[in-house]
């Protein structure tokens, strides 16, 4: 145990030293805009289930959902249903690691623990594929806008069941979604818990990124961050992680909850 917490802190007192690595961080961001035109992040998939995210923000999901041991993660934004999966596993551990711990018999597919998600548009073979998987369990699924009241009512119901909420938002990245997501999502969110807002890197990208779509450097994910804290003190911007990373698709997207 000694020489784990040597390591965290070594580690701490590393990563607070990156600010000063000028060649790193422009490297780093170098890389973040070749690999937007390069479409890095769908090449990955979790447990077999395409997920379209970098593979430092899937690490720093795992380390989140370790540390924070939620029972409930919402999600917003399917696709292929990947990173539905990975949390689904992720509870999935948790569940068999209490059970290691309690020395409580284990039902694998039994589980106190869902991640819920929220897509506009779930394709068929999508939603079979996410059904037919051994994580799903621990999956409910609902479809329709994120921020339809429709939708924010089901949700907002759903999570009274559950003590320990985080948030993932990764629908449509325009700062109006995002930004009526973060209001309508981000009071569930527990205290200690995060909200974790992606594609904020788009804020940072070159203008015309996204030719084909509605976001761009200006109206996007971080500028809906910037203007929801402004006034929700409650959440912070977890820079550590941001710093730990260097590369990521949410610099500014990690957001802890530290007040009621
Ligand atoms: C980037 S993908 C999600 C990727 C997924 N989280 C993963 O990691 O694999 C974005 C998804 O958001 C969905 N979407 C777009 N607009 C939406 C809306 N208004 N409400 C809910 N989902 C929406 C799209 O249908 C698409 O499946």
């Amino acid at each position: 145990m000694k020489s784990m917490n040597r390591f965290f802190e070594e580690s701490k007192v590393r990563v607070e030293g990156y600010a000063a690595e000028a060649e790193m961080l422009r490297a780093a961001h170098e890389f973040s805009v070749a690999s937007v035109k390069a479409k890095y992040s769908y090449n990955f998939h979790s447990l077999g289930v395409p997920i379209i995210q970098y593979p430092q923000d899937i690490v720093a999901m795992q380390e989140l959902i370790w540390s924070v041991k939620p029972d409930l993660i919402i999600e917003t934004g399917i696709a292929h249903g990947g990173s539905l999966v990975q949390s689904a596993a992720m509870l999935a551990l948790l569940d068999m690691s209490d059970a290691i711990i309690s020395g409580d018999s284990l039902d694998p597919r039994a589980s106190a623990r869902t991640v819920l998600g929220i897509d506009i548009d779930i394709r068929s073979h999508n939603r079979e594929a996410i059904e037919a998987h051994p994580m799903s369990s621990r999956i409910r699924m609902i479809e329709g806008s994120s921020v339809s009241e429709e939708v924010v009512d089901q949700v907002r119901e759903f999570a009274k069941e559950y003590s320990r909420v985080m948030v993932c938002l990764d629908s449509n990245h325009t700062h109006e979604h995002v930004l009526a997501e973060l209001n309508a999502y981000a009071p569930l969110v527990s205290v200690g818990s995060y909200c974790v807002v992606f594609d904020t890197f788009i804020n940072d990208m070159p203008g015309d990124s996204y030719p084909d779509r509605p976001w761009d450097s200006g109206d996007n994910p971080k500028t809906a961050v910037r203007e929801f804290l402004e006034s929700n003190g409650q959440f912070l911007i977890d820079k550590a992680i941001d710093s730990k990373l260097i590369i990521t698709v949410a610099p500014d997207g990690y957001l802890q909850r530290v007040s009621e």
